[in-house]
């Protein structure tokens, strides 16, 4: 396997992907990038230029125009669009509420999977590794990763992480949502979210964080070990 190792995590919302990442790439000095917060910030230029996002001609034409920029320091990760920093609107209900029909338009996944490409690309030629997480990531974006992990958990669980993390007591009505999100995510006809033939799956119900941190880093030295 090259220094530079490429390592797609796909998964449902919840399933802990981007903590799990983050704390994967830092433990292993690897570039991290959030491709869920680019979908995100496409959905928030697209309400700030007052396109309504389930109009799919619209968003279609105007698939090209933002500038989307994600630093890629999984300690600091950022996000912003035409310059302007996205990363707290991004996770707003208004937002979260758009990203699944805005994703789902072609021209929207053809722009963000270049940009995406592009960072993977860069950080191979700086000789570095990169942790992409998303939910196409291995079976459309970078079919060629070195290591392909599938993170689930119960969807219970997930809405309880997911509730925890903003901060409200709405359980049932966070796993309604999450649950409507995942339905359209994964029946979308543009790259659905799936889980890539020679993925590893990790179900995280029973596990803590770290555990499943520490079991990624085991499956990336695995992986390295195998290929020397
Ligand atoms: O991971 P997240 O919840 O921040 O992702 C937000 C939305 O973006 C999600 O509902 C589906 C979409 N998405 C996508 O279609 N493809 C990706 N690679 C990443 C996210």
């Amino acid at each position: 396997m090259p220094v530079a190792v490429i390592v797609a995590v796909d998964g449902p919302a919840g399933s802990g992907k981007s903590s799990v990442c983050r704390g994967v790439a830092a433990a292993l000095g690897l570039r991290y990038l959030d491709t869920g917060a680019m979908y995100r910030a496409m959905t928030c230029a697209v309400i700030q230029e007052g396109i309504d996002p389930s109009d799919a001609q619209a968003v279609a034409a105007f698939a090209r125009i933002p500038v989307i920029d994600s630093g890629v320091d999984p300690l600091a990760p950022t996000i912003s669009v035409n310059g302007a920093d996205v990363s707290a609107p991004i996770r707003s209900e208004l937002v979260t509420s758009a990203v699944s029909p805005v994703s789902a338009v072609p021209e929207v996944r053809s722009r963000l999977v270049e940009l995406q490409r592009d960072h993977v690309a860069n950080a191979r030629e700086a000789g570095v590794g990169i942790v992409v997480e998303g939910r196409d990531i291995g079976s459309v974006v970078l079919p060629d990763a070195d290591l392909k992990i599938y993170l689930t958990a119960d969807p219970a669980v997930r809405a309880r992480r997911r509730a925890a993390e903003t901060g409200t007591d709405a359980v049932g009505a966070t796993e309604a949502a999450l649950k409507a999100r995942d339905a359209f995510d994964s029946s979308r006809a543009t790259s659905p979210l799936t889980q890539a033939d020679d993925a590893i799956v990790v179900d995280t119900t029973e596990m803590t964080l770290q555990q499943v941190i520490d079991h990624v880093c085991d499956l990336v030295h695995q992986r390295r070990e195998n290929d020397v």
